[in-house]
């Protein structure tokens, strides 16, 4: 009989239909987008599966692994992030792991620009004040904030997604472009003509501060008042890779006492972030749940291109995570 293929979200619908017409699976799904599988159903639900497409809300770790069985041969993630995944767990196993690197790059550059604009030039305050009658009338230096041209902009973890960050920022007139990762990157910092810097001088030019790296032990908390405090008082910082490079403790130190100028955060500890959450207070932090690749297109590509990668993975190939 065909491999069986656990799918732990409803996933969007270009995915599904490759599965369906491959003729090659035999899936069952959690037929929600609105609500995870919860983990006491999905630890069933694995059972004797020979691959799994999960989302970035399941975490796939011993446990989960040791649920499904021996039969597991393939994990695709319809995420371009593997915080979520044990790697070593999946190694020690032998299971091939895909996932969704490219598609969505252009999706999160764009949104990571509108995220930085409505920071920099304070949007979410200025629509509340012009509704909410704070509109008194013009003035000199209400809702004043910080402009792009000639700024210094700081990439920390330069890959795919921070390269098109940067293209699209140049326009804005960017005088000068700045990265720093655990070694220069010479090939993808000379098409932004991006020069390398240590961590304290990223932290102290940046104009912007743009955070691109993905979440692992090494990058955890990366961001805490050593970075701040090093940072200028005009200084944004915006974050749409994961919120566990963030010591949001200290963030919140560094917005409450002015010691930089605004956050944007696409992405939080935990999420969703309680609506109760001393960030959610300060009017210099624009928080959004998670939509960095939220476009229908890249959504779609996702889907596919995770059940293109789980189809691979049975047959034996590759377009897959080294791990
Ligand atoms: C989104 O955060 C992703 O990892 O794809
Ligand atoms: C991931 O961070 C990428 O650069 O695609």
């Amino acid at each position: 009989s065909l491999p069986r293929v656990y799918i732990t979200r409803q996933i969007p619908p270009e995915g599904l239909k490759i599965l369906s017409e491959s003729g090659q699976v035999q899936f069952d799904l959690w037929d929600s987008d609105d609500v995870p599988v919860p983990r006491k159903e999905l630890l069933q639900k694995v059972k004797g599966v020979d691959a799994l497409v999960c989302v970035l809300t399941e975490k796939i770790d011993a446990e989960l692994l040791d649920a499904a069985g021996p039969n597991l041969k393939v994990l695709s993630t319809m995420s371009v992030g593997f915080d979520h995944l044990s790697l070593e767990e999946l190694k020690k196993r032998g299971i091939r792991v895909g996932y969704t690197p490219d598609v969505l790059t252009d999706s999160v550059a764009e949104l990571t620009v509108a995220l930085l604009l409505t920071t920099s030039r304070r949007l979410i305050e200025a629509t509340h004040e012009a509704k909410s009658g704070g509109w008194g009338t013009w003035r000199t230096l209400w809702l004043c904030g910080y402009e792009l041209a000639n700024s210094t902009v700081g990439i920390l973890g330069l890959g795919r997604i921070g390269v098109a960050i940067a293209e699209r920022l140049k326009p804005f007139k960017v005088k000068k472009f700045i990265y720093t990762d655990v070694a220069p990157r010479p090939e993808l910092a000379s098409l932004i003509d991006a020069e390398y810097v240590s961590m304290d001088e990223l932290a102290s030019q940046s104009d912007f501060l743009t955070v691109c790296c993905a979440l692992t032990p090494e990058t955890k908390d990366i961001c805490n008042k050593d970075l701040f405090s090093k940072m200028k008082n005009t200084s944004i910082f915006i974050n749409t890779s994961r919120g566990g490079v963030v010591d949001q403790e200290d963030l919140y130190e560094a917005l409450s006492s002015g010691q930089i100028a605004g956050a944007g955060l696409d992405v939080t500890v935990p999420e969703p972030l309680p609506t109760s959450h001393p960030l959610f207070t300060l009017n210099n932090c624009v928080i959004l749940p998670h939509i960095a690749s939220a476009s229908y297109s890249t959504r779609n590509a996702m889907s596919a291109l995770a059940a293109n990668n789980l189809l691979l993975g049975l047959k034996g190939q590759t377009n897959h995570l080294k791990h």
